[in-house]
């Protein structure tokens, strides 16, 4: 048995989920459900993988050796039953960063790249500053009802031309995790229009209550896929910057690596690939561990609201640790409702950031302790800003 109940020391140590509570929120005091890291330590294991590397006490130029390369292979195929050829990975230093990269290297500017809203904010933010035009397809439902895909916006949208399409699987911040028939419908659409199929899949370890991941990588188009993934949400590892790009397709592949080599863009930290390689050999179980409990704490959260604030519907959670609130029914505004929270207590992120008013998300990657204690001062927050 694991133990996610003793709080990581995180405060006082340049954590930004943390430290920087004070000048984000206006409460040094608040608890912290926003940054999406984990409150709990990193498996032992993975742990031990980095004392003994840095018991070494040399850190020179390193690259990824076989044995990172298989245990990236291995836990693809264990996990998530696709069948990854080593050939196919490309280490990289985070997934936003390459995705930027992506859209660099696959679209020129004033290129249509659609993203599904409400949706990861960096997104739209990476493919601004790269001069592409963001393109809207709107999920439908709400967090009462459920979120599903709007297929047939997408198609028009697809239709009318889009260089790409940024998947996010499972999604943040509406927790869904896409069934089969919606990804490969999803990745024939792309294929159908000529569109690359961008799919982030950074969060497919984090299952909720039985859920099943569908990697986009079985969707049945290799050649029009890049996929970027990591094991940073999993195990807490976000700042050790690690992640992995695979790229089926050989032409695909070949003008990627050319474009980051051209431009000197590095493979991970030796650290950051010592802590991946030890997550994807010996984390299965940690995973799992970290599943039910999560699984348990969303239960918690979704119980308390229930009970307390029984106007607030929240999204059914299948993946991710983040939930999401519409808390519409206060008639305050997203920045009232912040605020307010902040001050009693919970620093949570507010849904305007990724395109919804009135909407909060929760980050519930921490000991169940602290997640009560947050619980309470959302409440009170809640009370103190609502309208009607
Ligand atoms: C969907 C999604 N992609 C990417 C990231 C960040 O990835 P990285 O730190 O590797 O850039 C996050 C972090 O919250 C995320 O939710």
């Amino acid at each position: 048995m694991y133990d996610f109940d003793t709080p990581a020391p995180r405060a006082g140590t340049g954590a930004i989920k943390w430290d920087i509570l004070g000048p984000a929120f206006g409460n040094s005091q608040a608890l912290p459900f926003w940054i999406a890291d984990s409150d709990y330590r990193s498996p032992p294991e993975l742990v031990e993988a980095l004392r003994d590397a840095a018991a070494r006490c040399v850190f020179g130029y390193n690259e990824p050796g076989r044995s990172y390369f298989e245990a990236v292979r291995g836990w693809f195929s264990r996990r998530h039953g696709w069948e990854v050829d080593p050939e196919w990975i490309i280490p990289s230093t985070g997934v936003v960063s390459e995705i930027a990269n992506v859209v660099r290297c696959f679209s020129k500017k004033g290129d249509k790249v659609i993203i599904q809203t409400p949706v990861y904010d960096p997104f739209g933010k990476v493919i601004e500053a790269a001069g592409r035009v963001v393109v809207k397809n709107e999920l439908l439902g709400s967090a009462a009802s459920g979120y599903t895909m709007d297929f047939e916006d997408l198609e028009a949208k697809l239709r009318e031309g889009a260089a790409m399409l940024i998947l996010c699987s499972p999604h943040n911040p509406v927790g869904r995790v896409w069934t089969p028939e919606e990804v490969r419908r999803v990745a024939e659409l792309c294929r159908e229009y000529g569109a690359l199929l961008v799919s982030d899949e950074i969060h497919f370890d984090i299952m909720i209550g039985g859920s099943r991941h569908f990697t986009a990588g079985l969707a049945g188009t290799p050649e029009n896929l890049i996929l970027l993934s990591a094991p940073s949400k999993t195990f807490s590892v976000a700042g050790l910057k690690c992640s992995n790009t695979i790229v089926p397709d050989p032409v695909l592949r070949k003008k990627l690596r050319d474009w980051q080599e051209a431009r000197h863009i590095e493979t991970p930290n030796n650290l950051g690939l010592v802590a991946c390689e030890a997550a994807y050999t010996h984390g299965a179980a940690w995973c799992d561990e970290q599943n039910e409990y999560l699984t348990g704490s969303a239960g918690i959260v979704r119980d308390f609201l229930r009970e307390r604030l029984p106007e607030v519907p929240v999204a059914e959670l299948q993946g991710t640790y983040l939930m999401w609130f519409d808390m519409t029914a206060s008639g305050a505004t997203s920045h009232e409702l912040m605020e307010a929270m902040a001050k009693t207590g919970a620093a949570l992120n507010d849904g305007l950031r990724y395109g919804a008013e009135h909407h909060m998300r929760l980050n519930i990657a921490c000991p169940r302790a602290q997640l009560l204690r947050g619980l309470e001062a959302i409440a009170e927050g809640y009370e103190r800003a609502r309208k009607r």
